[in-house]
């Protein structure tokens, strides 16, 4: 049943999570991201103009596929979807929550903490998750140990990653791509620094996987 994948995790070494408070930001934003060589991006459903800036990055930058992130509520996936989000991410899953973001057509990010939640998910027909919350659920030692029994899964860990700790997640065979705030801190949003942007996009994009 699962929507047909584009593969998400293949994009770039980490899927900027970014948090917009003011829709005026998302399309330097988002080429900032572009500029540093990170061509995905994942706008969170947190903020009341998130899906106005999701409007915004669709129509005015072509080069990052933009997707909506922490889609908690069914129906989160269909505002999404006509904002222009092309993909979908979520932190956790539940039947309606997937069945609603199915019926997009989207491609979709299942969030998964456990072996039982994956297995869910496996039963689904999904292949792809983002492991969340990464750091607190146990790290590196947590998802090197889910390879073991789940070796047909792959991860996109997210939730207190950084350029510390990325490249160990990225070691994993199970890992494609890591997830993270940390290319976009809000100082830099709020005070237009996008060269920042850039600079900590281009220090991601090179991240060996
Ligand atoms: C998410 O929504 O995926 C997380 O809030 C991102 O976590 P981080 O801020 O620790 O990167």
């Amino acid at each position: 049943t699962q929507n047909e994948p584009t593969d998400l995790l293949g994009i770039s070494p980490v899927i900027p999570v970014v948090v917009i408070d003011d829709a005026d930001h998302a399309v330097p934003l988002a080429r900032a991201l572009v500029a540093g060589g990170i061509s995905i991006i994942e706008v969170t459903l947190r903020t009341p103009v998130a899906l106005q800036a999701i409007e915004r990055i669709a129509a005015e930058v072509p080069d990052i596929l933009i997707g909506a992130g922490t889609v908690t509520a069914p129906a989160h996936a269909a505002q999404a979807a006509s904002a222009g989000a092309r993909f979908l991410v979520t932190p956790g899953s539940t039947r309606s929550l997937l069945q609603s973001a199915e019926e997009t057509g989207l491609p979709i990010l299942p969030g998964a903490a456990t072996a039982s939640e994956a297995l869910q998910l496996v039963e689904m027909g999904y292949s792809s998750l983002k492991f969340f919350p990464a750091e607190a659920a146990g790290g590196v030692g947590y998802l090197r140990s889910l390879a073991g029994p789940l070796p047909q899964l792959r991860f996109c860990p997210t939730g207190g990653i950084s350029p510390d700790n990325a490249a160990g997640y990225l070691a994993l065979p199970n890992v494609g791509c890591v997830g993270g705030s940390w290319l976009t801190p809000a100082k830099a949003l709020a005070t237009g620094d996008w060269k920042s942007v850039t600079t900590l996009a281009t220090a991601a994009a090179a991240l060996q996987r």
